[in-house]
């Protein structure tokens, strides 16, 4: 017999539990596209933490980034990654009915978006990720969204007029924006910052959490916060993992997911509360007073046609929702 495996040998039977679990462990990745300092990485670090503290180690979780949200959810959707914490920008290519959450100016504020999200419509909503091959754990934030460009100080809905900007790959907002009359260009996020500096695109829209993250002031002047959209994230996973799983770690799980979402939302708002101020320190001209209703009737033709395609039923839930 090798001296390695005497020594193995000799290793399980001074510590027969610990070689079992080491044995038994599970590794799950979860990619995410924004750097670990983010309201993102505050999700997945928790959520990383609060699991392989209660499964004592049999579960370990590899956080990636990769800022192509498409591509992550379809490596969840063919099992290479276990889950991906994602906005929802993409997701409706996956999970039409998640569309409907994209619609500018659905929700009123933070609170109203929390409470449909952990209420019953956002919880019927994660049933729906089944019949195409993807678990909805939980939802997470992104934030509301808001313009910045390098071209001009953007204080009314005209003078959106003519910019180029990057939208995510999500029909509904790039409609939004045409309606507003700029030239939407959707593509990934790993393809915003080359974009932005030559010149292929003059702006985009983020949440300042997103915008802090990312340095977007080393390549844009100008933010507007017109808060136009809600942004949800949410965690989606492979199915495969959970079928493995029996019921007290799933629990186990869930209830990590549930820290994950706290700690993003705790970051999210931080940042919501001191990001404007820090932008200004980096230089960013900003302007806070925004006549959020001239930019819901500048976009009032084009909603209407994007709501024809949506569910109205649902639309009208959310909008009720107290
Ligand atoms: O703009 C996007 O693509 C998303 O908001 C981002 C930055 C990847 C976070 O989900």
């Amino acid at each position: 017999m090798s001296l390695t495996r005497r020594v193995a040998i000799a290793a399980a039977l001074a510590a027969p539990l610990s070689f079992a679990q080491a044995q038994a462990q599970t590794t799950i990745t979860v990619q995410h596209p924004l750097p670990l300092a983010s309201h993102y990485g505050a999700g997945a670090t928790a959520f990383k933490e609060a699991l392989e503290r209660a499964t004592g180690g049999r579960y370990r979780v590899n956080i990636q980034r990769n800022d192509n949200e498409r591509e992550a959810i379809e490596s969840v959707q063919i099992g290479t990654i276990e889950c991906s914490l994602t906005s929802t920008g993409p997701v409706g290519n996956f999970v039409p009915e998640v569309r409907n959450f994209d619609v500018p100016f659905l929700f009123r504020d933070t609170a109203h978006a929390r409470g449909v999200l952990d209420g019953e419509i956002g919880q019927q909503m994660l049933s729906r990720f089944t019949a195409r091959g993807l678990v909805g754990v939980v939802w997470m934030e992104n934030g509301f969204r808001h313009l910045t460009n390098s071209r001009r100080e953007v204080n009314a809905p005209a003078d959106i007029r003519g910019l180029k900007v990057r939208t995510m790959e999500n029909q509904v907002h790039m409609r939004a924006f045409t309606q507003l009359g700029a030239l939407p260009t959707p593509m990934a996020f790993s393809e915003l910052v080359p974009a932005l500096q030559q010149g292929t695109v003059d702006g985009q829209e983020n949440p300042i959490a997103v915008i802090l993250a990312n340095n977007l002031n080393q390549v844009q002047r100008f933010l507007t916060l017109t808060g136009h959209v809600y942004s949800p994230a949410i965690l989606i996973c492979n199915p495969a993992l959970f079928a493995r799983m029996n019921a007290a770690d799933r629990a186990a799980f869930n209830e990590a997911a549930r820290a994950g979402a706290a700690a993003n939302r705790a970051k999210n708002s931080a940042d919501e509360a001191a990001g404007v101020e820090e932008l200004r320190r980096r230089g960013m001209t900003v302007v806070t007073q925004v006549d959020s209703a001239a930019f819901q009737t500048a976009l009032a033709p084009g909603a209407a046609q994007i709501e024809q395609q949506l569910d109205s039923a649902l639309l009208r839930r959310i909008r009720e929702w107290r």
